[in-house]
């Protein structure tokens, strides 16, 4: 069965990722921009979902700015709490199900990581509370809703380290790059795979299916910015790479705080879904032969 989705978001990394695939999967997809609806307008958001009556509905945009969210706290929570609430609110009467995108900055990153999804969540900063808050009122009205936790996306598009790196390389200037926070890199392509290939199952399955609830999904693997600022030029710019100088967060002041090591653990992706994601290392490389391809 062809399974309709309505998805919210088209010009972000993973909305890009999950338009560009929806071909290669058994789904018919209407991607609504923020022209079409506004996610500062919740009740319009829930409209929405009304009028589409979908199968499978996916969150795919954010408040994403995260220092800008510090001083921009209602329209960050109205965007990433207030309207995944409203559209939980109507995929729950619609009989839809949902994927709502969080962030592992839900955490402090000040030990236990790597974290499971039980684990305690304590943001610190608004963007990662607002997520948060997110996380929880779609749980609470809708319950067949998924909200997937996930990390460092990069890909060939939109605003991300990778291109942010190859930026400032090309621009000649030395490097410092913070050493002391690590975490998984995540290939937007990989997650949009991801949710595609488990709309099926997503669209079908009944209210306690373990496929709903919370579920962490990262590339596998681990590194410091530091080191995925290496990585990204070894590949990219083999013995032309510049020499990149390490930086602690504590000397790098930013408006909003991040968590040093929020690394998510993804047991419960293999355990639940069957999916063992592939080494960051992989997508990386994918990413750097897109973009060279141009
Ligand atoms: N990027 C990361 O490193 C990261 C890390 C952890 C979790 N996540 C989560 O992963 C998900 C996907 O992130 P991403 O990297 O694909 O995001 P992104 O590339 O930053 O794109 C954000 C998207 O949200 C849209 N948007 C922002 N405000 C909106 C509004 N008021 N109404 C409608 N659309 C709005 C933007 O549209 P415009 O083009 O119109 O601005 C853009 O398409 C998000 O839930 C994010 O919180 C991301």
């Amino acid at each position: 069965m062809t399974v309709k989705i309505l998805q919210f978001g088209t010009t972000g990394q993973l909305a890009t990722e999950l338009t560009r695939q929806a071909a290669t999967h058994d789904v018919a997809l209407t991607a609504l921009s923020r022209a079409d609806c506004d996610l500062a307008d919740p009740a319009a958001c829930a409209r929405a979902v009304a009028s589409h009556r979908p199968d499978l509905v996916i969150i795919a945009a954010a408040y994403t700015a995260v220092d800008l969210a510090e001083t921009e706290r209602d329209l960050a929570r109205t965007v990433n709490a207030l309207a995944p609430a409203a559209i939980a609110g109507a995929c729950q009467a619609a009989g839809a199900a949902l994927v709502n995108v969080s962030t592992d900055y839900v955490f402090d990153g000040a030990g236990g990581a790597p974290y499971a999804e039980e684990a305690e969540p304590h943001p610190l900063n608004v963007y990662g509370a607002t997520k948060l808050e997110g996380e929880r009122l779609v749980a609470a009205a809708c319950a067949r809703s998924l909200s997937i936790r996930t990390s460092w996306v990069v890909s060939a598009h939109g605003k991300n380290f990778v291109k942010t790196m190859l930026r400032v390389a090309a621009a000649g200037n030395p490097l410092k790059v913070v050493d002391d926070q690590s975490g998984r890199p995540t290939s937007a392509a990989d997650l949009a795979g991801f949710i595609l290939g488990q709309a099926p199952r997503l669209a079908a399955a009944k209210t306690g299916d373990p496929a709903f609830g919370l579920l962490h999904f990262a590339n596998s693997g681990e590194v410091t910015w530091k080191g995925f600022a290496e990585a990204i030029f070894a590949e990219a710019l083999g013995d032309k790479a510049p020499v990149v100088g390490g930086q602690k967060t504590a000397d790098y002041v930013t408006p909003a705080r991040r968590p040093l090591r929020a690394t998510m653990d993804l047991g419960r992706l293999q355990a639940v879904f069957g999916v063992t994601p592939r080494p960051w290392q992989a997508a990386l490389s994918e990413i750097l032969a897109e973009l060279k391809a141009g």
